[in-house]
């Protein structure tokens, strides 16, 4: 299998916790540069630390990718430092629970704006420098609750999952002809700090229902996010790929 990504940069947003962080290790394992981008700068320089640790390249980046000027930057900055990007990871994401008779438009738009429109920004702001290149691999992250709906109060975060499924599918069948495959992930209930206080919730429900009883790693996503990133995976573009230990089925 031609999962070799030694000559490949790779731009993983949200990579400073959970699954981005797994992402990026993931990939420095497998011989890539890394851009490991998050809006807190701390959490980015640590995983970078551990990927200097074991020997491999990586850059810690601050942005918001619900900033298109932002995220513009950290693309330019990535040029600068490695030269090219290869693959671009949008996982960065926020999900804060509140029931939808007390979400008020600011939080809804925030959800939005991070989870929805920051796959846009990053895709928009890195797009054109691949089209040049003939080469990209987009790997977006969705979610369960994206396909069947939330237990957790998110409406606003099912909506922009549904909505990245969308993105992805489309801009598949735009960018096909530039050598650009685009793809989405879809986890099920992952056990991060995302989760906050829906927790137990989750844990109790993915117990008592899943067909796999346990709550995943985020390194079992990752896995399946750097195989879609790589070569190995050059067949599939606009796939939806289900990572839920049989929750949907789907
Ligand atoms: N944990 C789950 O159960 C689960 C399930 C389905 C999908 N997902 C998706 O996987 C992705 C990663 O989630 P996770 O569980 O690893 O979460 P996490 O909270 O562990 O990590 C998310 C990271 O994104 C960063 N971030 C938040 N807002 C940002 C912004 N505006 N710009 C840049 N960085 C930002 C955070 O600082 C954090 O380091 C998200 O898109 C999430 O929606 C998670």
């Amino acid at each position: 299998m031609d999962l070799d990504l030694r000559d490949k940069v790779a731009l993983v947003t949200g990579a400073g916790s959970g699954i981005g962080e797994q992402t990026a290790l993931l990939f420095a394992e497998e011989g890539a540069k890394v851009a490991v981008n998050d809006i807190s700068f701390d959490s980015a320089q640590k995983v970078v630390g551990e990927i200097e640790k074991k020997g491999g390249n990586a850059i810690a980046i601050k942005a918001n990718v619900a900033s298109f000027t932002e995220v513009s930057q950290v693309v330019e900055e990535i040029l600068e430092t490695f030269g090219k990007v290869d693959i671009l990871v949008n996982n960065a994401g926020i999900y804060p629970a509140k029931p939808i008779q007390e979400m008020d438009e600011e939080e809804f738009d925030m959800v939005i704006n991070v989870d929805l429109k920051g796959v846009y920004n990053c895709t928009r702001a890195v797009v054109n420098h691949m089209i040049e290149r003939c080469y990209g691999r987009i790997v977006s992250l969705s979610s369960v609750a994206g396909r069947v709906g939330s237990v957790a109060n998110v409406s606003h975060y099912a909506a922009a999952k549904a909505g990245v499924l969308g993105f992805t599918k489309s801009i598949a069948r735009e960018l096909a002809r530039f050598n650009i495959n685009a793809n989405a992930v879809v986890p099920g209930v992952v056990d991060t700090p995302l989760l906050g206080k829906s927790r137990d919730i989750l844990m109790e429900k993915v117990i008592k229902t899943n067909p796999i009883p346990r709550l995943a790693e985020s390194r079992e996503i990752a896995n399946v996010i750097v195989f879609l990133a790589s070569d190995a995976a050059s067949y599939m573009t606009g796939s939806v790929v289900t990572v839920d230990g049989g929750y949907t089925m789907a």
